[in-house]
């Protein structure tokens, strides 16, 4: 039996997902338009702690002032009777043909400048309502075509247009982090700070880098082929893993923003592992919401979207049910020691040994006997086969 989520589980859906309307590049709409109060109000049924949303996703694109005022007053009563929170919230700067070459890098400076504005726009509107994570997805920043950017100016633009939002949050006294989201293609054929790695190398550039760090997407490093897990794992290294996204993935294709877990579901249990046993010899934890970015597929009516959403989490709970008898059980304990993976926290070098002194020790060079230790295996195998035994319930 798996256990209904209640709001300790720090559950978090974009209003965008279950909202979305299922029209694609190919085909119309297969759903009408959801009443993102609807949306609070079923999440939070669901055992779903918080929403988040992109601007657009609450109040339409263009809606003048009194037409925002009287949306947000009915949105913020539907968090009011439900308890939900908002604990993120992001700018569309993708949909309207205005940004059809990118916000902070068009080339076309009065566009940088519109979009700068709707994205401080939007800070205030996150800080209003208590959000901690600024999202940043920048999927229209980037090209076709290799002749058509200048980019090093994009690169340099992308990043002023960061550091001055994260100026604004900073000089307002937000509570406000940023957290970028990278991709490697769609809708651009190829989109600025592509993976994980890209975009930490930003960060380290940004003036204001300390309230910059990630919100990476399951679907998105899996696209680049690359492993979520690995990715994840250095930003909290970094103490960048500000937020997550998480879906699935069936190998590098376009974003198919599937229920967590109905791509690479051992690899969404290694995520699920790490996100909630953390490392093994200890270190940085992920301690944000648990948020899901999937689109409930076109085949689906509403029935289908609400068991979608509902299917995020119960993969979520099963695999960390799993995830913690695996970390718990002693034969995985010793087959970890075997394998040397707590061996690998200890420092190389010995407390206060100087670099002369790890030069004299000739047990480290000399006196090692390369050809007896290289014949040692390490046993990653049964290690490995003893996760999947646990991902798949089949021990204890
Ligand atoms: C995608 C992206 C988006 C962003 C969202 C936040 O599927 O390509 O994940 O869904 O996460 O727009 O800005
Ligand atoms: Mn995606
Ligand atoms: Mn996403």
């Amino acid at each position: 039996m798996v256990r209904t989520p209640t709001p300790e589980d720090r559950f978090s859906f974009g209003l965008w997902t279950v909202g979305w309307n299922a029209q694609d590049q190919f085909g119309a709409a297969t759903r009408p338009w959801l009443d993102p109060v609807e949306s609070v109000h079923k999440l939070a049924e669901l055992g779903a702690a918080h929403v988040t949303f992109h601007d657009d996703d609450v109040v339409p694109f263009g809606s003048d002032d009194a037409e925002r005022d009287r949306i947000l007053t009915r949105f913020k009563a539907a968090l009011e009777e439900t308890g939900v929170t908002v604990e993120m919230v992001t700018t569309n700067t993708f949909t309207h043909p205005i940004f059809k070459d990118g916000a902070f890098t068009s080339n076309n400076r009065q566009v940088r400048r519109y979009a700068l504005r709707k994205i401080l726009r939007t800070v205030d509107l996150a800080a209003e309502l208590g959000a901690e994570t600024f999202v940043m997805w920048g999927g229209r920043e980037g090209a076709e075509y290799d002749s058509a950017k200048d980019l090093y100016a994009a690169h340099q633009a992308y990043a002023d247009g960061i550091d001055t939002v994260a100026a604004y949050i900073k000089e307002k006294g937000y509570g406000l982090k940023i957290a970028l989201e990278p991709k490697p293609n769609e809708p651009r054929g190829d989109i600025l700070l592509p993976t994980i790695g890209h975009a930490l190398g930003l960060i380290a550039k940004l003036e204001n880098g300390d309230i910059v760090g990630l919100n990476p997407e399951v679907g998105h490093e899996q696209m680049a082929g690359l492993n979520f897990t690995t990715g994840i794992a250095q930003a909290l290294w970094a103490d960048k893993l500000f937020h997550i996204d998480l879906n699935g993935q069936r190998g590098i294709k376009y974003d198919q923003d599937l229920v967590f877990g109905h791509g690479d579901v051992f690899s969404a249990f290694a995520t699920v592992d790490l996100l909630e046993n953390g490392f093994p010899g200890g270190g940085p934890r992920y301690t944000g919401a648990i948020h899901f970015d999937y689109k409930p597929s076109r085949t689906e009516d509403f029935d289908g979207v609400w068991e979608s959403a509902r299917a995020n989490m119960r993969t979520y709970l099963i695999l960390k049910e799993r995830a913690q008898a695996f970390r718990a059980d002693p034969e995985v304990k010793e087959a970890m020691e075997e394998a040397g993976v707590f061996s690998l926290s200890e420092p190389t070098l010995n407390e206060g040994e100087s670099l002369a002194d790890f030069l004299a020790d000739r047990s480290a060079f000399e006196d090692f006997d390369v050809e007896a230790e290289a014949k040692k295996g390490y046993g990653f195998v049964r290690l490995n086969q003893l996760a999947l035994e646990h991902a798949l319930g089949a021990r204890g």
